[in-house]
């Protein structure tokens, strides 16, 4: 089965099933109500998927334990649950070793600006807690669900994107990048472990596949779950199997580390801890994440900053009122405006996150001044990042894809 078809099957069960919202690893769209899609409930997906939100008390033993402020992306919720994110403070605060792992589908040259909040939160927990991380990049993932791709294609995607995400500021010396094609030789050991944990009927309940998905999709799985375990890298632990990791990622790839814990007591290894963000939404809205799918729902890290401005003028749905005298008297819908929460998730400063809250908020800013300051800050975050991205050679590359030396 293909990604695409995969997507109409979950599609076409969440219509059976009264328009519910669908969140999968290749499908998220919110609910539907009354023939109108509406935004994602959060709250739901944080309880179906049994994880627990972060309260303002455990920020605070965040922020008190590492001597950092809190990222903003936590401060203002866009990362909202997680799980045992107590157990991986109660380690770091004893001075006991876990690492953080995250990842990426390699399907396009360039990455969007919604790929990025979980790598630069990672690079937050990487100055936070010094510790080490290892980026998975799914070359295999990209090839087995996406028809149209070939293998050389996706490899080279992968290092490419590899780049882009060195481009983020990551240490060197702590960050191990590993595309499968290349590592499987090193992980496949825990790999087959995994897959002999996990029956063909999980598999479907828990991703969807059916008669015709071929079999690299349906055992691709356990390639994402194998990471999770310390002694898939040596280089870095020594063969210790006791080291935990925590996983940052959106809540779509959820389904693979809910599958991880239960599994990982068969295998007397540590379960994987999670920190979960909500998505960046798309231009047209916040009912749908950001896709790389379609060039006018997202803003690519390459564009240009007149196709950044443009895009947000043109595309971004507005909760600012349908009149000047409508807008005036009722203010902007903040909470469904696209362009005031972009600013929640990459502006740094919450003393003017608030001042447009109260000023758009109350109909005394326009939806033009408030989408010229969305253009401007975005346009500085992809301006640096892309000069940084400039300098990134493909020995750099291969610096942080080496596992021939041991660096514990
Ligand atoms: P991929 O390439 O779809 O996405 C990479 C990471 O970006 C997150 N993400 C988003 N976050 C916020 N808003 C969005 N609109 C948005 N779109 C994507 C994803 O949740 C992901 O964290 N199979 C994975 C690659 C992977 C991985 C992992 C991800 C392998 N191992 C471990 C997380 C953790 C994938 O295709 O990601």
């Amino acid at each position: 089965m293909t990604e695409e078809k995969l997507n109409g099957a979950l599609n076409g069960l969440s219509l059976d099933k009264s328009q519910e919202q669908v969140v999968t690893p290749w499908d998220v769209t919110g609910q539907v109500i009354d023939g109108v899609e509406v935004g994602i409930d959060y709250g739901k997906l944080m309880g179906q998927f049994g994880c627990q939100p972060l309260t303002p008390e455990l920020l605070a033993r965040l922020e008190k334990q590492t001597g950092m402020p809190v990222h903003p992306l936590l401060r203002r919720g866009a990362f909202y649950c997680h799980r045992d994110l107590e157990r991986i403070l109660d380690l770091h605060a004893a001075g006991k070793p876990f690492y953080l792992y995250t990842g990426r589908g390699p399907s396009s040259e360039s990455m969007h600006l919604g790929h990025m909040i979980p790598f630069v939160f990672c690079k937050y927990l990487q100055d936070a807690f010094k510790c080490f991380l290892v980026i998975q990049m799914t070359d295999d993932e990209k090839f087995l669900f996406k028809e149209n791709l070939s293998l050389e294609q996706c490899k080279k995607y992968a290092f490419e994107n590899s780049k882009d995400i060195i481009a983020v500021g990551f240490d060197p010396k702590l960050t191990f990048i590993f595309p499968d094609t290349m590592y499987m030789g090193t992980m496949f050991e825990m790999v087959v472990r995994v897959q002999k944990l996990i029956s063909f009927n999980t598999a479907r309940a828990v991703f969807g596949f059916d008669q015709n998905s071929n079999i690299g999709q349906i055992a691709y799985p356990a390639t994402q779950i194998a990471p999770c375990f310390s002694e898939v890298f040596p280089h870095l632990f020594g063969g210790r199997k006791d080291v935990p990791c925590l996983i940052p990622y959106a809540i779509d790839q959820d389904p693979y580390f809910r599958v991880c814990r239960d599994i990982a007591p068969r295998l007397k290894l540590q379960k994987p801890a999670s920190l979960c963000s909500v998505f960046f939404p798309a231009l047209q809205g916040l009912h749908k994440k950001m896709s790389g799918s379609s060039y006018e729902s997202a803003i690519f890290m390459t564009d240009s900053p007149k196709a950044v401005q443009d895009k947000i003028n043109r595309y971004a749905f507005s909760g600012g009122g349908a009149t000047l005298e409508e807008h005036r008297q009722n203010g902007a819908n903040l909470a469904v405006d696209i362009p005031f929460q972009y600013l929640r998730f990459f502006h740094s400063d919450d003393d003017e996150i608030k001042r447009i809250e109260e000023e758009y908020g109350a109909g005394r800013m326009m939806t033009g001044e408030v989408k010229k300051l969305c253009g401007r800050v975005l346009t500085d975050f992809i301006t640096a990042f892309q000069e940084r991205r400039a300098l990134v050679t493909d020995e750099t590359v291969r610096q942080f894809m080496d596992f021939s030396n041991n660096r514990f």
